[in-house]
């Protein structure tokens, strides 16, 4: 806990956080694949990040970042990779000032009124010179490039959200064509304690077109936790592949990158795209290309070393439809119902109701609950003691419910959890969440601590009565391994994941819902 709280003053850009008016089914794609890459980058960051330098300077430190990417998109492009994804902050580094970090940055460019080729329009635009050496490495390998960098853009005091120093100064994300072509630009919303950058005027909903793939959504890091733009980006465009350049810092149980990395391609039935810097001191790593069924990941606290990889995944089109949907479709009846857990057929499948509540009760009178901290947050818990068996937990208005069978023969000591509120630690949102979740000792006391390693084998149906159709199904196994459940989904109005025959050890597996309309 004190580490998070440590890492988190370093004012890194989280945590650890072209637009077409209607876009066209992708049928021609339907059974298409492509080979996409993604980059975890140990960036080479400036000692002293804090100290005024010259621009010179500055390009020097990010040309040697550069010069990693470099190695990268060539390898990548030799694998057939169509596509590359680099991670947020990774060429100029991070704990900047607003001053500190102004020589690190590009001219905010600006591809929806401009079709510009850095590479070959080296001098349209001065302070470019980032954007033109990725323009050049996507022209010269024949590869759509996203990459993020610190832009900066001169603004009249007539604005009323001009700062004081006459310019804006965004976190932002551009993407490359294959013939080096500046196609999209996104200016990060969600900040995670970035005082060098500005919040953008107006949010951007930003999309790039891909001959292989159809339509490419664009966020950065903390952003996937919030409505505005992700799921509203989403939702408007049908965006059914994403790239995410992160510098995400790891925190257990819930919230390791990609734990909910993969959680978020399910959810939404999307691919994804995410890469993150690889800097283990800091607990950044974590980087994957997922799709909806299948994850290509890597996590490493140990190594040093950046990582390539590089997949041939399925494109996924507007066909294939998010289970989310069908509960926030304007015709699904999407009022809560007040069905308890002993109508519900799938958490008491093996018994009769009487029997099942009767069996409730007495987990209740053995088992009384507690309270334990998890990631800053007040949860009730409740031991597993049995070998299985039903329990339930409530907190305000969300029920959780967990059907168990335990296989292991160890006595490591696991609890079901449940969350109904605001998270107000290190960013403010409002959470749902169902766990079932390894506790790092044997003590209760000792539940909602981190843990990487676990060797219980549970049989499970996780689900809870949510208030929001936005729930994250998480999955995380031993050294920080994923699986997949058998089932997940809505089912009279409660969302549940099942998994049975896992052969590794389970750490999380939890049900991550986002209240946004709450925040
Ligand atoms: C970031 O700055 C803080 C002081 O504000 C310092 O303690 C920390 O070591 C710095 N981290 C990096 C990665 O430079
Ligand atoms: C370069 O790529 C862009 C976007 O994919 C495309 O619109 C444009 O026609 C291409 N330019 C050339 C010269 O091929
Ligand atoms: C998407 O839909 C197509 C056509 O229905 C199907 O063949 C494919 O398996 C689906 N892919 C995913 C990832 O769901
Ligand atoms: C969830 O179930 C509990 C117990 O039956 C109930 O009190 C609560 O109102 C339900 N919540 C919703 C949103 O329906
Ligand atoms: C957690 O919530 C319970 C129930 O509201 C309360 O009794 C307890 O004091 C809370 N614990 C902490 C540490 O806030
Ligand atoms: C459990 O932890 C608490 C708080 O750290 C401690 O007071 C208690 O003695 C521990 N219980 C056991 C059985 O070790």
């Amino acid at each position: 806990m004190h580490r998070f709280m440590a890492v988190v003053t370093l004012r890194t850009s989280c945590i650890l956080l072209l637009l077409c008016p209607e876009v066209l089914p992708i049928d021609v794609h339907t059974g298409g694949h492509y080979i996409a890459a993604v980059y975890e980058h140990h960036v080479i960051l400036n000692p002293n990040p804090t100290i005024i330098t010259d621009r010179q300077s500055a390009l020097e430190l990010m040309n040697r970042n550069l010069d990693i990417y470099e190695q990268q998109v060539i390898a990548a492009a030799k694998q057939g990779a169509k596509i590359i994804v680099f991670p947020e902050d990774g060429i100029q580094g991070f704990n900047f000032t607003r001053t500190s970090i102004y020589p690190y940055l590009d001219l905010n460019p600006y591809p929806d009124s401009v079709t510009w080729n850095p590479c070959k329009e080296a001098h349209l635009f001065k302070d470019t010179e980032v954007l033109h050496r990725l323009s050049c490495l996507a022209q010269k390998n024949n590869v759509f490039i996203v990459a993020n960098v610190g832009t900066k853009q001169p603004c009249k005091h007539s604005d009323s959200k001009c700062p004081p120093d006459g310019r804006y100064q965004f976190n932002t994300n551009v993407a490359f064509s294959d013939n080096g072509t500046l196609i999209a630009r996104y200016r990060k919303w969600n900040l995670y304690f970035e005082y060098a950058f500005d919040t953008p005027p107006e949010v951007d909903h930003t999309l790039f077109d891909t001959p292989f793939a159809g339509k490419f959504g664009l966020f950065t890091c903390f952003d996937i936790l919030f409505y505005e733009p992700t799921v509203s980006l989403i939702k408007k465009y049908n965006v059914k592949q994403i790239a995410y350049p992160t510098a995400w810092m790891n925190q257990l149980p819930l919230l390791s990158a990609v734990e909910f990395q993969q959680a978020f391609a399910t959810a939404f039935n999307i691919n994804f795209l995410a890469a993150n810097i690889h800097h283990p001191n800091l607990g950044m790593t974590g980087s994957g290309i997922y799709t909806p069924s299948k994850s290509f990941i890597y996590y490493d606290m140990e190594s040093v070393n950046g990582k390539l990889i590089v997949a041939e995944i399925p494109v996924v089109t507007s066909e294939n439809k998010s289970h989310m949907e069908d509960i926030t479709s304007p015709d699904s009846n999407v009022q809560k119902s007040s069905l308890g857990f002993h109508t519900d057929n799938n958490v008491c499948h093996k018994e009769d109701k009487v029997h099942c509540e009767k069996a409730l009760k007495k987990a209740h009178q053995t088992f009384p609950v507690f309270y334990g901290e998890m990631m800053y947050d007040n949860f009730t818990l409740m031991p597993i003691t049995e070998t299985e068996g039903n329990i339930q937990v409530c907190s305000n208005t969300l029920c959780c419910y967990l059907n168990y069978q335990r296989f292991d023969k160890t006595n490591e000591l696991y609890v079901l959890g449940v969350f109904d509120g605001l998270h107000t630690v290190h960013g403010t949102y409002y959470v749902q969440t169902c766990v079932l979740v390894k506790c790092a000792g044997l003590n209760y006391s000792t539940c909602g601590q981190e843990v990487t390693e676990a060797t219980g084998l549970i049989d499970f149906q996780l689900q809870g009565n949510f208030s929001t159709a936005f729930v994250f199904p998480l999955l995380l196994t031993s050294g920080v391994t994923l699986d997949f459940a058998n089932h997940l989904g809505w089912k009279n109005y409660y969302y549940f994941m099942q998994k049975k025959g896992a052969s590794t050890g389970l750490i999380t597996a939890g049900l991550y819902g986002r209240w946004y309309e709450k925040d």
